[in-house]
């Protein structure tokens, strides 16, 4: 195994990601940053530095586990103190592995403002992948903006709440086209052709394949609000990789990624190759106007790259939430992986609900809506400190009687920065409950991501979990192991992980805004285990305080 070294420096810089010109987030003047590509075991090393003058920062590592180094799964607040501007930070973590991985901002919003990249760890050498390919690409897939990240931020802060509206643009690879349409002269409305340089920022990275060979396309997901469905036309895909683990391979005809998913798909380029075939990622779950699919268009070797003359594939409607259930049921483990423990040793049920406090807009969690104190869990718990958040746990369950078809009764919730702790080694599982959100006859997908674990999907269902109806049908045979899993409207998700992990995590819908309106969880897991935080990790708050108290004796 290799230690690999990166000297990043993260600055708002110009950049034109869907060809308007607008300010992002870039790491070493690129946007994206740059893609880290490592062996499973190697170590990577991140030198980060805040070069953004006026606001702090923090990166997280989606979909690494971070075991032994907690103190690195960059969530400020959660896990560190956020850099300050002109300081560096050094993230050191070992990627155990392989898979289609990602990385972004963790810090306020963000992973809105453009402040991602993608993070690819191979087989260590001498292993073998379960399946074969000839060639590879990777697609990071965000949504972006023209209203900047701080204008956002204010809007969901705002009484009356502003709503930040649909993105302009889908980007893949960073790359979008607002004012002009790629796929125009087919004749869909009023968008003129885009004429765009190949050396633009907002032109398409275009596959280049060769006939009758297969591939692997690695699909991420890290917009903030937008649910997608990918096809490309013409061509099947084999699935064969969630989250960094195997799947059992199964075909698909199109995708569906939320926001903190990634998958693995092999193509065969067996269509007609004297034609190029389109890759589009369309917008789900959410009423149009939607932005149009983000495009991009496998260009079939010989033949030029220009942009294919045949229909966009299709995608499922938007409201098509049973095409959306059905393919997230085709997802199971590829036979010989770990299979869960058969019993859990705790169990807890988390209501999702939109509420209101003191008028503002929140997402909440039994009623109580999450606020992230000013120093971070990992070194307060750990160190014992008294008063660095709330002590009083969050509620391990909710009412029975609560409907979950109708508005909240009472909508009012609470804030609080208290913590669920778990114990070493115990079998936790979780029932998600999704309900009807503030208006009627509305109820919105979440995707939830766990820091520092995968975890096994034990099921989906509709409708209200009952431990009596629902508790045979899991599936403990071979349930699919992620990091992230969506619940549907009005549904219901299980899932199960083992606490093996000392640290502090953060449970959280992977929707930018929902997660800044409170919508997630603290797990506080063996944190006595942990051992040996590095200082500057937690140099801030009520820690940084202890520091200068120890070292004035
Ligand atoms: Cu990719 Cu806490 O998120
Ligand atoms: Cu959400």
């Amino acid at each position: 195994p290799k230690t690999r070294h990166f000297r990043w420096e993260v600055a708002n810089m110009f950049w034109s990601p869907d060809c308007l010109e607008n300010v992002v987030m870039g790491i070493n003047g690129q946007f994206p940053g740059p893609t880290i590509r490592a062996k499973a075991g190697d170590t990577i090393v991140v030198h980060l530095t805040n070069k953004l003058h006026t606001e702090g920062l923090g990166i997280h590592w989606h979909g690494i586990r971070q075991f032994d180094t907690p103190w690195a799964d960059g969530t400020a607040s959660i896990s560190q103190c956020a850099i300050n501007p002109e300081e560096t930070f050094v993230y050191r973590f070992k990627v155990d592995k392989a898979g289609t991985y990602f990385y972004h901002g963790h810090y306020g919003m963000q992973r809105s403002a453009g402040l991602y990249g993608s993070l690819v760890v191979d087989v260590a050498d001498g292993e073998k992948e379960p399946f074969h390919y000839d060639g590879e690409f990777n697609i990071l897939l965000s949504d972006w903006w023209h209203k900047n990240v701080h204008e956002q931020e204010v809007g969901l802060s705002s009484k009356p709440l502003r709503w930040i509206g649909e993105p302009q643009s889908i980007l893949l690879n960073g790359r979008g086209q607002f004012n002009c349409s790629l796929a125009a002269r087919l004749g869909n409305g009023s968008s003129s052709l885009c004429s765009l340089r190949a050396d633009a920022q907002c032109a398409p990275q275009v596959l280049r394949v060769q006939p009758n060979k297969t591939y692997r396309l690695r699909i991420a997901s890290t917009t903030s609000l937008s649910s997608l469905n990918l096809a490309i036309g013409n061509h099947k895909m084999v699935l064969v990789e969630a989250d960094g683990n195997y799947i059992k391979p199964v075909a698909v005809d199109n995708i569906d990624i939320y926001s903190g998913e990634s998958y693995s798909v092999l193509f065969t380029t067996d269509q007609n190759p004297s034609k190029n075939y389109w890759i589009s990622a369309s917008q789900r779950g959410r009423k149009p106007p939607v932005p149009p699919p983000g495009l991009t268009f496998l260009n079939y070797l010989p033949n030029s790259p220009s942009v294919p003359t045949s229909a966009l594939p299709q995608s499922p409607a938007w409201d098509d939430i049973t095409a959306s259930k059905s393919f997230a049921n085709k997802i199971v483990a590829l036979l010989g992986l770990p299979t869960p423990p058969i019993r859990h040793d705790r169990r807890i049920f988390l209501l999702n609900t939109q509420n209101r406090i003191d008028g503002f807009i929140k997402w909440s969690i039994n009623n109580v809506s999450l606020v992230l104190p000013s120093t971070p869990y990992l070194g307060s718990i750990k160190h014992k400190l008294k008063g660095a958040f709330d002590d009083k746990s969050p509620p391990e369950t909710f009412s029975s009687n609560y409907d979950i078809r109708i508005p909240p009764v009472n909508p009012n919730a609470t804030q609080s920065s208290g913590v669920y702790k778990i114990e070493f080694n115990t079998t936790v599982d979780v029932i998600l409950q999704n309900t009807n959100a503030l208006a009627a006859n509305v109820s919105e997908i979440h995707p939830w991501h766990l820091h520092g674990h995968d975890f096994w999907v034990l099921g989906y269902g509709e409708g209200m979990y009952s431990e009596e109806k629902h508790g045979k049908q899991l599936n403990l045979k071979n349930p699919p192991l992620r990091n992230t899993v969506v619940i549907f409207p009005y549904g219901w998700t299980v899932i199960r992980f083992v606490a093996d992990n000392p640290g502090v995590w953060a449970f959280h819908c992977h929707i930018e805004p929902h997660l800044h309106m409170g919508m997630g969880v603290i797990f506080a897991e063996a944190v006595d285990r942990v051992k040996n935080i590095p200082d500057e990790a937690i140099a801030c708050g009520q820690t940084g305080k202890m520091f200068m108290h120890n070292h004035h004796g």
